[in-house]
């Protein structure tokens, strides 16, 4: 898979890779990374307007996809739009493809790193929705600054988001659930749009599930999924 030689070594705190491929998965991959993933150039440029075959409604994205259950799901449902995730883990990059395959999905585009370069590429207002969903919580206080949900990443994310674009964030971890709040609170360009628990511990019809948000609820923890708004710039 010669296209697995060129990532980038970036910091991202995590597996790149788990269990070895099934052969399958492995041959599925090789086919679909010269079509569908994204890779940026020596100085961290992308083509940004020839992403996709046709050009797409709306363009999302989502950080760190884990197996990418939610963003096929999103993807099916959601046609007309162009859905670019980021994920370093190998695994779930298969795991996506693996969807794709099966759901013959081709309004996805899928970048195999941190998804913090492939953002730095990206030009101001170009995302309509974005989506960072059961985060790793990074409990312990001295690694709370690798955690992706961060002043420095909300502000890219402002600057990417259109007027009254949506940011929906999930968690099952009520300290970083708390840590999240209080960074979205600080920032000025964001609004929250929940009214209470009835709102916040209840997952929205258009918000599929995920892998991770399913293994909380197996062990019976309780998530909280938070809708944010891009305030208008000039209001
Ligand atoms: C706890 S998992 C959740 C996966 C999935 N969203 C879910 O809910 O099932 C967090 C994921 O974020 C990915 N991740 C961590 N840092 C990242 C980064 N800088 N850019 C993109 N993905 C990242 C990890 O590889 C991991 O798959």
């Amino acid at each position: 898979m010669k296209n697995l030689e060129n990532i980038k070594g970036s910091r991202v705190y995590g597996r790149r890779q788990g269990k070895s491929l099934r052969s399958a998965s492995a041959i599925r991959l090789d086919q679909y990374f010269p079509k569908y993933s994204l890779s940026l150039d020596e100085d961290g440029g992308l083509d940004y307007e020839n992403l996709f075959n046709h050009k797409p409604k709306e363009i999302w994205l989502e950080i760190g996809f884990g197996k990418g259950e939610h963003l096929s799901a999103q993807a099916i449902a959601n046609p007309n739009v162009g859905i670019i995730g980021c994920e370093p883990f190998l695994n779930g990059v298969s795991g996506l493809v693996d969807h794709m395959d099966r759901e013959s999905l081709s309004n996805i585009r899928f970048y195999m790193d941190d998804a913090r370069l492939l953002m730095d590429a990206l030009p101001d207002g170009f995302l309509s929705r974005a989506f960072i969903l059961f985060p790793d919580p990074w409990p312990k206080k001295r690694h709370h600054k690798r955690r992706i949900v961060s002043p420095g990443n909300l502000q890219v994310l402002s600057r990417l988001l259109k007027d009254n674009a949506e940011l929906r964030i999930g968690t099952d971890h009520h300290d970083y659930c708390r840590w999240i709040l209080a960074r979205m609170m600080e920032n000025p360009d964001f609004t929250w749009q929940d009214h209470g628990p009835d709102q916040w511990h209840k997952r929205a019809e258009d918000w599929p599930a995920t892998r991770y948000e399913k293994k909380a609820l197996e062990v019976g923890r309780k998530s909280t999924y938070m809708t944010f708004r891009r305030k208008p710039r000039y209001s």
